[in-house]
């Protein structure tokens, strides 16, 4: 089957077009023929090799973290899926490779694509809007009334996840660029700080809980956005030690982290305020009950652009300006 890959670690590499073995199916795994896979940030940082100590992987690896497509074939234990089901997911850590024709994946952690989507829409879903639900539904535990920050609303996990935390009923306040505006405050955002005329720190008080996504300045600031007892909820890091430990990571990468987030741990303390990395992880239960908040219309996917097969590399290379507004997606297989 074709596929996009790479054969070792290279900072800003292109991806390899060539030629990989069809995906081998165990019991509970269900193949699934790739009509769509949304691009994320991962995949260049997984290129790049900054994941190579948590996430050992061999080579050559196909590359891609999301999909949508259509079952062909399943293992003898799976009970959940059968071939022509039209799905969605994003594969376990240790299983990705979507930009590809083919994937085997649990079925634990599919889902039935929503009905009312595409699939190149439905393939822009998955981690973002997995990572939104685990950081405001599982670490958060947000409440209706509660105030939420969500940084740069207008990316690929911010674009979700103020929807999602308008869904539960939450107080929403985001940070954009002047030309995101409108977009931010299409998808339920209450309060916009235009990033670019003014500082987010000096506007919102009282917050509950904020999730970063930009790099350490942002982190800092946003200690003096929540109120005491509240959560500051990083996924761009830094890892901390329960992360670790929840990985079952050895000593000396526990000690790494425990380093790397004893700065902003000592702040967070200070203030009464609890920090966390989350590292979002696949799940089709999940996915399931997103299904159907986006068949409700209470979720819609944010769609920047989409890229044919062939041209994977230009949609790695778009999403790593880092100025998308929603999500990249490549049409695997072009559908008449
Ligand atoms: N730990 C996890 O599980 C996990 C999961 C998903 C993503 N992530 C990480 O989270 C980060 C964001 O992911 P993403 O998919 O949302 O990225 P993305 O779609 O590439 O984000 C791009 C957006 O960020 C906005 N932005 C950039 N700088 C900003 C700033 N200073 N203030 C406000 N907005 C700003 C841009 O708006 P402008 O063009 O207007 O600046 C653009 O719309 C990445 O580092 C990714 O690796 C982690």
């Amino acid at each position: 089957m074709k596929s996009f890959l790479i054969d070792r670690y290279a900072k800003g590499g292109a991806l390899r077009l060539g030629e990989s073995p069809m995906p081998e199916l165990r019991e509970n795994d269900v193949l699934v023929e790739i009509h769509a896979a949304g691009v994320n940030p991962l995949d260049n940082k997984i290129r790049d090799g900054e994941f190579k100590l948590i996430l050992p992987y061999r080579f050559p690896l196909v590359l891609g973290n999301d999909l949508a497509g259509i079952v062909v074939r399943v293992g003898a234990n799976v009970r959940k899926f059968k071939p022509g089901d039209e799905v969605y997911a994003r594969p376990a850590q240790d299983r990705i490779g979507t930009f590809a024709e083919y994937i085997a994946i649990d079925e634990a952690d599919l889902a039935m694509k929503p009905s009312n989507l595409t699939m190149e829409e439905a393939a822009s879903i998955p981690l973002v809007t997995l990572t939104a639900w685990q950081v405001l539904v599982e670490r958060a535990n947000l409440q209706k009334g509660q105030k939420v920050l969500i940084h740069a609303g207008s990316g690929g996990v911010g674009a979700i996840t103020i929807q999602l935390a308008k869904h539960l009923g939450a107080y929403v306040a985001t940070t954009a660029s002047t030309a995101n505006i409108d977009l931010v405050k299409s998808l339920g955002a209450d309060v916009v700080v235009d990033y670019k005329k003014n500082d987010f720190e000096t506007v919102l008080q009282d917050y509950d809980v904020v999730l970063n996504s930009l790099g350490k300045d942002t982190l800092e600031k946003s200690l003096r956005v929540l109120k005491p007892g509240g959560k500051l909820i990083s996924i761009s890091g830094p890892p901390d030690p329960q992360f670790a430990r929840q990985n079952g990571f050895g000593w000396p990468l526990q000690q790494v982290m425990r380093l790397l987030s004893f700065g902003i741990r000592r702040k967070s303390k200070r203030r009464g305020i609890s920090y966390s990395f989350l590292f979002m992880t696949a799940n089709g239960g999940q996915l399931g009950k997103i299904a159907s908040l986006i068949e409700a219309g209470h979720i819609r996917p944010v769609m920047d652009r989409v890229f044919p097969f062939e041209k994977t590399n230009e949609a790695l290379d778009y999403v790593e300006t880092g100025r998308a507004k929603g999500k990249v997606v490549i049409t695997v297989k072009q559908v008449p």
